[in-house]
Protein backbone atom coordinates (compact mmCIF):
# COMPACT_ATOMS: atom_id res chain seq x y z
CA UNK A 1 0.00 0.00 0.00
CA UNK A 2 2.93 2.21 0.62
CA UNK A 3 3.47 4.76 -2.19
CA UNK A 4 6.42 4.16 -3.74
CA UNK A 5 6.47 7.27 -6.11
CA UNK A 6 8.39 10.65 -4.86
CA UNK A 7 5.95 12.74 -5.28
CA UNK A 8 2.37 13.56 -6.05
CA UNK A 9 0.09 15.59 -7.98
CA UNK A 10 -3.26 15.13 -6.88
CA UNK A 11 -6.14 16.85 -8.59
CA UNK A 12 -9.16 17.87 -6.33
CA UNK A 13 -11.82 18.57 -9.05
CA UNK A 14 -14.56 19.97 -6.21
CA UNK A 15 -17.55 20.51 -7.96
CA UNK A 16 -16.02 21.87 -11.25
CA UNK A 17 -17.06 19.02 -14.01
CA UNK A 18 -20.29 19.38 -13.10
CA UNK A 19 -22.35 17.04 -15.54
CA UNK A 20 -21.61 14.13 -17.30
CA UNK A 21 -20.68 16.23 -20.73
CA UNK A 22 -18.02 17.91 -18.97
CA UNK A 23 -16.19 14.73 -17.62
CA UNK A 24 -16.64 13.24 -20.66
CA UNK A 25 -14.67 15.78 -22.39
CA UNK A 26 -12.03 16.14 -19.36
CA UNK A 27 -11.59 12.41 -19.84
CA UNK A 28 -10.71 13.17 -24.17
CA UNK A 29 -8.71 16.07 -23.46
CA UNK A 30 -6.86 14.13 -20.84
CA UNK A 31 -6.28 10.82 -23.09
CA UNK A 32 -4.87 13.12 -25.87
CA UNK A 33 -2.91 15.12 -23.72
CA UNK A 34 -1.36 12.28 -21.47
CA UNK A 35 -0.12 10.42 -24.89
CA UNK A 36 3.45 11.11 -23.84
CA UNK A 37 3.35 11.27 -20.48
CA UNK A 38 5.28 8.52 -18.85
CA UNK A 39 6.29 10.23 -15.53
CA UNK A 40 9.17 8.21 -13.96
CA UNK A 41 8.23 9.26 -9.99
CA UNK A 42 5.20 10.81 -9.89
CA UNK A 43 2.17 9.30 -8.96
CA UNK A 44 -1.03 11.37 -10.30
CA UNK A 45 -3.92 10.49 -8.42
CA UNK A 46 -7.93 11.65 -9.88
CA UNK A 47 -10.36 12.86 -7.38
CA UNK A 48 -13.76 13.79 -9.45
CA UNK A 49 -17.21 14.58 -7.85
CA UNK A 50 -17.89 11.25 -6.62
CA UNK A 51 -20.67 10.37 -9.12
CA UNK A 52 -17.91 9.93 -11.61
CA UNK A 53 -15.16 8.16 -9.64
CA UNK A 54 -15.98 4.56 -11.02
CA UNK A 55 -16.26 6.18 -14.23
CA UNK A 56 -13.02 7.49 -13.95
CA UNK A 57 -11.66 4.30 -12.41
CA UNK A 58 -12.47 2.28 -15.58
CA UNK A 59 -11.15 4.70 -18.15
CA UNK A 60 -7.70 5.73 -16.32
CA UNK A 61 -5.49 2.13 -16.40
CA UNK A 62 -1.67 3.62 -16.92
CA UNK A 63 0.47 2.74 -14.04
CA UNK A 64 1.39 6.17 -12.70
CA UNK A 65 -2.25 7.10 -12.46
CA UNK A 66 -4.76 6.71 -9.43
CA UNK A 67 -8.54 7.65 -8.20
CA UNK A 68 -9.79 8.86 -5.43
CA UNK A 69 -12.75 11.17 -3.53
CA UNK A 70 -13.21 14.16 -2.21
CA UNK A 71 -14.49 12.80 1.14
CA UNK A 72 -16.30 10.35 2.84
CA UNK A 73 -18.41 9.52 5.71
CA UNK A 74 -17.30 8.32 9.33
CA UNK A 75 -19.49 5.13 9.79
CA UNK A 76 -18.59 1.42 7.71
CA UNK A 77 -22.44 1.71 6.32
CA UNK A 78 -25.93 1.80 7.51
CA UNK A 79 -28.99 4.60 7.65
CA UNK A 80 -26.50 7.49 7.04
CA UNK A 81 -28.67 9.06 3.84
CA UNK A 82 -26.72 10.99 1.15
CA UNK A 83 -23.26 9.36 2.71
CA UNK A 84 -20.31 8.15 0.45
CA UNK A 85 -18.67 4.80 2.20
CA UNK A 86 -15.09 4.69 2.96
CA UNK A 87 -15.40 0.83 1.52
CA UNK A 88 -17.63 1.98 -1.23
CA UNK A 89 -14.59 4.31 -2.29
CA UNK A 90 -12.09 1.77 -1.97
CA UNK A 91 -14.82 -1.14 -4.11
CA UNK A 92 -14.85 1.33 -6.92
CA UNK A 93 -11.29 1.75 -7.28
CA UNK A 94 -10.69 4.53 -5.41
CA UNK A 95 -7.12 4.62 -3.52
CA UNK A 96 -7.20 8.01 -1.85
CA UNK A 97 -9.42 10.12 -0.15
CA UNK A 98 -9.35 13.84 0.54
CA UNK A 99 -10.33 14.87 4.31
CA UNK A 100 -10.38 17.97 6.22
CA UNK A 101 -10.48 20.22 3.03
CA UNK A 102 -11.13 24.02 4.09
CA UNK A 103 -14.30 23.70 1.83
CA UNK A 104 -16.14 20.67 3.91
CA UNK A 105 -15.25 22.80 7.01
CA UNK A 106 -16.77 25.59 5.79
CA UNK A 107 -19.64 24.82 4.29
CA UNK A 108 -20.47 21.29 6.21
CA UNK A 109 -19.26 22.58 9.16
CA UNK A 110 -16.48 19.89 9.69
CA UNK A 111 -14.84 19.48 12.69
CA UNK A 112 -11.21 17.96 13.41
CA UNK A 113 -13.34 14.92 16.01
CA UNK A 114 -14.89 14.12 12.40
CA UNK A 115 -11.90 14.55 10.42
CA UNK A 116 -10.23 12.12 12.69
CA UNK A 117 -12.34 9.82 12.56
CA UNK A 118 -12.55 9.83 8.74
CA UNK A 119 -8.73 9.28 8.55
CA UNK A 120 -8.99 5.84 10.75
CA UNK A 121 -12.19 4.25 8.36
CA UNK A 122 -10.05 5.47 5.55
CA UNK A 123 -7.29 3.73 6.99
CA UNK A 124 -9.26 0.57 7.67
CA UNK A 125 -10.48 0.47 4.26
CA UNK A 126 -7.29 0.56 2.64
CA UNK A 127 -7.49 3.93 1.18
CA UNK A 128 -4.66 6.87 1.64
CA UNK A 129 -6.38 9.73 3.28
CA UNK A 130 -4.70 13.01 2.20
CA UNK A 131 -5.10 15.20 5.25
CA UNK A 132 -5.70 19.14 4.73
CA UNK A 133 -4.62 21.18 7.19
CA UNK A 134 -3.54 25.29 7.29
CA UNK A 135 -4.52 28.43 8.75
CA UNK A 136 -7.08 31.27 7.02
CA UNK A 137 -5.83 35.00 6.89
CA UNK A 138 -7.10 36.02 10.12
CA UNK A 139 -4.30 33.47 11.94
CA UNK A 140 -1.68 34.05 9.57
CA UNK A 141 -1.86 37.90 10.27
CA UNK A 142 -1.70 37.26 14.11
CA UNK A 143 1.23 34.77 13.58
CA UNK A 144 -0.82 31.62 14.61
CA UNK A 145 0.07 29.41 11.58
CA UNK A 146 2.14 27.11 13.70
CA UNK A 147 0.01 26.89 16.64
CA UNK A 148 -2.74 26.27 13.79
CA UNK A 149 -0.96 23.44 12.14
CA UNK A 150 0.16 21.58 15.31
CA UNK A 151 -3.60 22.01 16.88
CA UNK A 152 -5.23 20.49 13.89
CA UNK A 153 -2.64 17.92 13.22
CA UNK A 154 -3.08 16.35 17.17
CA UNK A 155 -6.60 15.98 16.77
CA UNK A 156 -7.08 15.13 12.93
CA UNK A 157 -4.32 12.38 13.44
CA UNK A 158 -5.27 11.22 17.12
CA UNK A 159 -6.59 7.69 16.12
CA UNK A 160 -3.55 6.91 13.84
CA UNK A 161 -1.40 4.44 15.07
CA UNK A 162 2.17 3.67 14.16
CA UNK A 163 1.62 0.55 11.99
CA UNK A 164 -0.55 2.82 9.71
CA UNK A 165 1.15 6.27 9.77
CA UNK A 166 2.89 6.15 6.25
CA UNK A 167 -0.52 5.25 3.86
CA UNK A 168 -1.00 8.92 5.19
CA UNK A 169 -0.60 11.90 3.09
CA UNK A 170 -0.57 15.70 4.26
CA UNK A 171 -1.55 18.80 2.73
CA UNK A 172 -0.38 21.86 3.87
CA UNK A 173 -3.47 24.34 2.52
CA UNK A 174 -3.40 27.97 3.85
CA UNK A 175 -7.09 28.74 3.06
CA UNK A 176 -5.80 32.06 1.89
CA UNK A 177 -4.09 31.07 -0.33
CA UNK A 178 -6.71 28.95 -2.38
CA UNK A 179 -7.80 30.34 -5.63
CA UNK A 180 -11.25 30.18 -4.87
CA UNK A 181 -10.52 32.67 -2.01
CA UNK A 182 -8.96 34.93 -4.98
CA UNK A 183 -4.82 35.02 -3.00
CA UNK A 184 -3.12 38.26 -4.33
CA UNK A 185 -0.14 36.73 -3.01
CA UNK A 186 1.05 32.84 -2.16
CA UNK A 187 2.77 31.63 0.34
CA UNK A 188 6.61 31.99 -0.37
CA UNK A 189 9.31 28.63 -0.21
CA UNK A 190 10.62 29.66 2.88
CA UNK A 191 7.27 30.03 4.65
CA UNK A 192 6.65 26.28 3.14
CA UNK A 193 10.06 25.14 4.01
CA UNK A 194 9.21 26.03 7.34
CA UNK A 195 5.76 24.10 7.17
CA UNK A 196 7.23 21.41 6.33
CA UNK A 197 9.31 21.10 8.52
CA UNK A 198 7.27 22.00 11.44
CA UNK A 199 4.55 19.13 10.32
CA UNK A 200 7.69 16.49 9.98
CA UNK A 201 8.53 17.31 13.29
CA UNK A 202 5.26 16.48 14.53
CA UNK A 203 5.13 13.67 13.27
CA UNK A 204 8.88 12.53 14.26
CA UNK A 205 8.12 12.89 17.89
CA UNK A 206 4.66 10.69 17.60
CA UNK A 207 5.80 8.34 15.59
CA UNK A 208 9.38 8.17 15.09
CA UNK A 209 11.85 9.45 12.82
CA UNK A 210 11.43 6.62 10.58
CA UNK A 211 7.61 6.23 10.40
CA UNK A 212 7.64 9.99 9.74
CA UNK A 213 10.05 9.61 6.95
CA UNK A 214 7.40 7.65 4.61
CA UNK A 215 5.15 10.23 5.71
CA UNK A 216 4.39 12.00 2.01
CA UNK A 217 4.09 16.25 2.67
CA UNK A 218 2.48 18.37 -0.02
CA UNK A 219 1.68 21.59 -0.52
CA UNK A 220 -2.11 23.23 -1.71
CA UNK A 221 -3.57 26.47 -3.25
CA UNK A 222 -3.30 28.27 -6.61
CA UNK A 223 -0.73 26.03 -7.81
CA UNK A 224 -0.41 25.76 -12.02
CA UNK A 225 2.84 24.88 -13.95
CA UNK A 226 3.74 28.74 -14.16
CA UNK A 227 4.50 28.47 -10.14
CA UNK A 228 4.97 24.66 -9.18
CA UNK A 229 8.61 24.65 -8.90
CA UNK A 230 9.35 28.02 -7.29
CA UNK A 231 6.64 27.79 -4.94
CA UNK A 232 6.95 23.22 -4.60
CA UNK A 233 9.88 22.30 -5.68
CA UNK A 234 12.04 25.15 -4.09
CA UNK A 235 10.62 24.26 -1.03
CA UNK A 236 11.09 20.53 -1.08
CA UNK A 237 7.10 19.88 -0.94
CA UNK A 238 6.63 16.22 -2.42
CA UNK A 239 3.97 17.59 -4.34
CA UNK A 240 0.89 19.26 -4.72
CA UNK A 241 -3.11 19.34 -4.49
CA UNK A 242 -4.48 20.89 -7.78
CA UNK A 243 -7.48 22.58 -7.60
CA UNK A 244 -8.87 25.11 -10.37
CA UNK A 245 -5.57 24.42 -12.71
CA UNK A 246 -6.87 20.90 -12.77
CA UNK A 247 -9.87 21.86 -15.06
CA UNK A 248 -7.58 21.99 -17.90
CA UNK A 249 -5.90 18.31 -18.71
CA UNK A 250 -3.11 19.63 -20.54
CA UNK A 251 -2.28 21.71 -17.56
CA UNK A 252 -2.27 19.39 -15.47
CA UNK A 253 -0.12 17.10 -17.60
CA UNK A 254 2.62 19.85 -17.44
CA UNK A 255 2.77 20.38 -14.14
CA UNK A 256 3.20 16.46 -13.76
CA UNK A 257 6.12 16.83 -15.91
CA UNK A 258 7.52 19.68 -14.33
CA UNK A 259 7.20 17.46 -10.67
CA UNK A 260 8.50 14.95 -11.91
CA UNK A 261 11.85 16.35 -13.43
CA UNK A 262 12.75 17.91 -10.41
P1 LIG B 1 -6.78 25.68 -6.05
O1 LIG B 1 -7.48 24.63 -5.08
O2 LIG B 1 -5.64 24.99 -6.72
O3 LIG B 1 -7.88 26.08 -6.99
O4 LIG B 1 -6.32 26.80 -5.20
C1 LIG B 1 -6.72 23.77 -4.28
C2 LIG B 1 -7.65 23.07 -3.31
O5 LIG B 1 -8.50 23.75 -2.71
O6 LIG B 1 -7.55 21.86 -3.12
Amino acid sequence: MTIKEKRLIIANFKMYLSDKAQVDQWLRNFEKASRDLKPEDTKLVLCPPSMSLSRFAEYLREGYLNVGAQDCFWEEEGAFTGALGAKMISSYGGKFVILGHSERRRYFAETDEQVALKVKIALKNRLHPVVCVGENATQKRQEETKEVLLNKLDQCLKYVGKGSVEELVLCYEPIWAISANNPDHLPSANELMEAKVLMKKFLVNKYGASNAERVKIIYGGSIDSGNYEEICTESGMEGALVGSAGKMPYELVKIIKIADKN
